[in-house]
């Protein structure tokens, strides 16, 4: 049978795979709330300025709020027949209030309708995750403020390097969501332009007054050009974008967490409830929540490239290509908010094991820059040569099996006989820890305010 909406031009319907390949309703269900809350934005101006009579468009209003709450009530019946929400939305409009419901679409295509809608839900998802975000920056900032004197070592290459503090460790996760936030918050500036009343794609030539919806709708203005209004996407794929960085921070976060339960770091203890046991192993307490939210990261990227894909090589204007965009975009922001969630949990409950980071610290020289700074400062040796003596030192302890303050004053006068006593004095690890004192560094007074400067700056 031809289509109800357009069965004007058709004789027959479509075949088996067309109906399967061309509805979206499976998925598009979810923007039911945006589609009538638009619906009911474009039919009051349509009231306002003439074009429909108060008389129908009340009788459209009545009916669309009857429509939202059977889709709530979970007696409304989807029917992929009627291709995606927009049009089950409107057929069950027309059962429920007759003739006036086909006065809706005056001055509107579903491409204006669809670009809208997913606007206004992408707008609430990228709210929802600053919010997340927060609360994962508030966990972080409060393991910092109770973690500003841990010493712990620092690595790069995964190698032990200088002396940090836990504290110092978490704000810097704290700053790179506080980025994250910030992208978001930028691409949510730029989406929040109102593509309804574009139509087509052309615009229309009814007396429309798309100031009016937009205001309505929230959002600063209507999008300047009818045909960019129905073919973009891009502040989905902004979004998506966003949401990958954030995902690869969270993923950053979580393999350090696991790194970190591992027995040979037994840095931090996860709490019971993000971690998992073994069926065979007694003993164990795995990481499951940081590898699954590691592990997830991967389709929140996934997605931003799925949907680069499917929009790179359009023409102007809208292509049903474009309603591939919505699964990937649901399913990115569904996994975000889900390891965000996940995420917060496992920060709060963390507890750092003191006194492992501490024993970790007594491994692998921490303290040379530290020694090299000293033989700088106190002989004033150029920093070359300083680096130079220091490494023999560093060779001389590795044979020995100890660590530099290990050394007698003997043995490192033996190097370099400019070392006195005093070089003692700055290599225990706190005291390297206290010494980085300038802007951004380590030292436990600057963590601490640093904690504090993140609670205004975010929190
Ligand atoms: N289901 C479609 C989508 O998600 C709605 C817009 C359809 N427009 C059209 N001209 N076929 O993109």
């Amino acid at each position: 049978a031809a289509n109800s909406m357009w069965g004007g031009r058709f004789a027959g319907g479509p075949s088996e795979a067309m109906a399967a390949i061309n509805p979206s309703i499976d998925f598009d269900r979810r923007l039911y709330a945006e589609d009538i809350q638009a619906s009911r934005a474009h039919c009051r101006m349509l009231i306002d300025h003439g074009i429909v009579s108060s008389t129908d468009g009340q009788a459209i209003l009545d009916g669309l709020e009857a429509v939202q709450r059977e889709i709530e009530q979970g007696s409304f019946t989807f029917k992929s027949a009627l291709e995606d929400i927009h049009m089950n939305v409107e057929s069950r409009l027309k059962e429920l209030i007759g003739e006036p419901a086909g006065r809706l679409h005056t001055a509107r295509s579903r491409n204006d309708q669809v670009a809208t809608d997913l606007r206004l839900w992408t707008r609430a998802a990228v709210d929802r995750l600053d919010g997340q975000l927060r609360t994962v920056q508030a966990a972080l900032i409060d393991q910092a403020d109770a973690g500003a004197d841990l010493v712990m070592p620092g690595y790069t290459h995964l190698q032990a390097a200088q002396p940090v503090t836990f504290g110092h460790h978490m704000l810097a996760y704290v700053e790179m969501f506080g980025r994250d936030r910030g992208r978001l918050a930028d691409a949510r500036k730029r989406l929040n332009e109102c593509p309804l009343g574009a139509a087509a794609l052309a615009g229309t030539s009814f007396p429309i007054d798309r100031h009016m919806t937009a205001r309505e709708l929230g959002f600063d203005r209507p999008t300047a050009n009818s045909m960019d209004s129905v073919a973009d996407r891009d502040f989905a794929l902004e979004v998506l974008s966003a949401g990958a960085t954030l995902a690869m921070h969270l993923s950053r976060l979580c393999e350090e967490l696991i790194l970190w339960c591992n027995e040979g770091f037994a840095f931090v203890e996860l709490s019971d409830a993000f971690t998992t046991g073994s069926s065979i192993m007694p003993q164990k307490k795995n990481p499951d929540g940081a590898e699954l939210v590691r592990a997830k990261s991967g389709r929140v990227i996934g997605s931003l490239i799925t949907l680069f894909t499917v929009m790179k090589g359009l023409p102007l204007t809208y292509g049903k290509d474009m309603q591939e965009d919505k699964e990937p975009l649901f399913d990115a922001c569904d996994t975000l908010e889900l390891c965000l969630a996940c995420t917060a949990g496992m920060i709060q409950d963390m507890q750092p094991n003191a006194e492992n980071l501490r024993a970790a610290t007594q491994k692998g020289f921490l303290t040379a820059t530290d020694l090299a700074d000293w033989l700088v400062r106190v002989p004033g040796m150029p920093f070359r040569d300083a680096h130079h003596v220091v490494g023999r030192l560093v060779k001389i302890a590795e044979d020995r099996g100890c660590d530099l303050p290990d050394l007698s004053l003997d043995e490192m006068q033996a190097v370099d006989s400019r070392i006195t006593d005093d070089v003692f004095g700055v290599l225990t690890v706190d005291k390297a820890a206290a010494s980085r004192t300038s802007h951004g560094g380590t030292a436990p007074d600057n963590v601490r305010a640093a904690a504090q400067a993140a609670k205004e700056r975010f929190l």
